[in-house]
């Protein structure tokens, strides 16, 4: 292994280390990956001064063992020694083998695109709000069970879906939701109703919407299996914390293994979740046409959301920041198909958006090109701010 600055790489050369955001909670290279000039353009993005880079592929095959991961997580108290306890017994049930055979089974579904539009903005109804209500309980059972009430998430599900997808300005219905303090759950239930959307505008019958939207709400499950204080952490996550996290997506699957009457459809779509189309994720490092159509759908729209909103460690972005992140990462990490139905079904409702932008200024998005749709023009006054050419303004907010 050795250390490279920035300017020194070449593409073809592999990574010995991850690449996180800046807030070091998004990773955005993976350990392994052999870099690309657009890989290399996007560390010079993020003023990376140098990277680990291994000469051998062999090197790579050291793997943190349980004991190791667990080595790193420091208790504090009784109560936290107990969690800890407790996930250490989870762990060691999550065998490897009872979901490694299940990887090749994956069916791709090659959906066609038909773009969907809906009606104008309306209030969440009361079927809505029962199937939020009902999540809340089952999730909260998941602390002292390793099951879930599925019954009870599908007919919340099917009562609630029209609802969910009613509203095709998916911005304004996600600006309704409350933030509360409970992240995994408040922020599951945004990625349901983005990923219902994004189902609907892809063309999907009622049935794949509602394994959709499952998927789409229960994908993080596992992380609630995982002691309060190190998800509620507020520091930075270190390289062994951020692989025991890692370990969500098959806790996740685990959960839903073995709960009875949840299709394989849905299993695949939370188990593939954190894949990346050029084969940079985990656990399997499956790329392209192995990763189910539903996890690509979810990794689009927990990205979006995560970036959107604020956590104890960083700041929220607004849409059109990480619209523009998915649009630069399509194709590397995102499908591009995806990409494109949840960029431009978005970018629809762009238009009359009350923005703040980093210049101080507020302004109202004028036009909105359709290759670019993240980049549009913005009237402040009377000025006309166009955000192709203007490349240092950015929209902050929406307002
Ligand atoms: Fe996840």
């Amino acid at each position: 292994m050795r250390i490279v600055k920035i300017e020194n790489l070449k593409s073809g050369l592999i990574l010995a280390e991850p690449i996180f955001n800046r807030e070091g909670d998004l990773e955005l290279l993976s350990r392994g990956i052999r870099l690309t000039d657009r890989h290399i353009a996007l560390l010079k993005k993020l003023d990376v001064d140098h990277v680990r880079i291994v000469d051998e592929i062999e090197e790579l095959d050291e793997e943190y063992t349980n004991e190791e991961l667990l080595e790193s997580i420091v208790v504090s108290n009784e109560e936290e020694q107990k969690q800890f306890e407790k996930f250490v017994e989870d762990l060691e049930d999550l065998e490897d083998s009872h979901y490694k055979s299940h990887i090749r089974n994956a069916v791709n579904k090659q959906m066609e695109i038909n773009v969907l539009t809906g009606e104008g903005n309306v209030p969440i109804d009361v079927k809505h709000k029962e199937m939020v209500e009902d999540t809340k309980l089952v999730f909260e059972s998941l602390k002292d069970s390793n099951e879930i009430d599925i019954s009870k998430i599908k007919s919340g599900l099917k009562s609630a879906l029209p609802d969910m997808i009613r509203n095709s300005d998916v911005l304004m219905r996600l600006k309704q939701l409350e933030e509360g303090d409970d992240y995994t759950f408040e922020h599951s239930l945004r990625v349901a109703i983005l990923a219902a959307n994004v189902g609907k505008w892809l063309g999907y019958n009622d049935r794949q919407l509602e394994d959709l939207s499952q998927a789409a709400l229960l994908f993080d499950i596992g992380k609630l299996k995982f002691p309060e204080f190190i998800l509620k952490s507020t520091k930075k996550f270190t390289g062994k914390e951020f692989e025991i996290i890692k370990k969500h997506a098959q806790f996740s699957y685990s959960i839903l293994l073995k709960t009875r009457g949840i299709n394989s459809d849905v299993k695949f779509g939370v188990l593939h979740h954190h894949e990346r189309i050029d084969g940079s994720g985990y656990p399997f490092r499956i790329k392209g046409n192995q990763i189910h159509e539903y996890a690509k759908i979810i990794m689009v729209c927990d990205t979006f959301d995560a970036m959107t909103n604020d956590r104890p460690y960083k700041k929220k972005v607004s849409p059109f920041q990480a619209a523009e992140f998915i649009a630069w990462n399509s194709g590397s990490i995102f499908d591009p198909k995806i990409c494109y139905v949840f960029l431009s079904n978005l970018s629809e409702h762009y238009m009359g958006k009350k923005v703040l932008l980093n210049t101080g200024e507020e302004g109202t998005v004028a036009y909105v090109d359709t290759n670019l749709p993240n980049r549009p023009i913005v009237k402040v006054g009377e000025r006309m701010i166009d955000l192709v050419k203007e490349k240092d303004v950015q929209i902050v907010a929406l307002l």
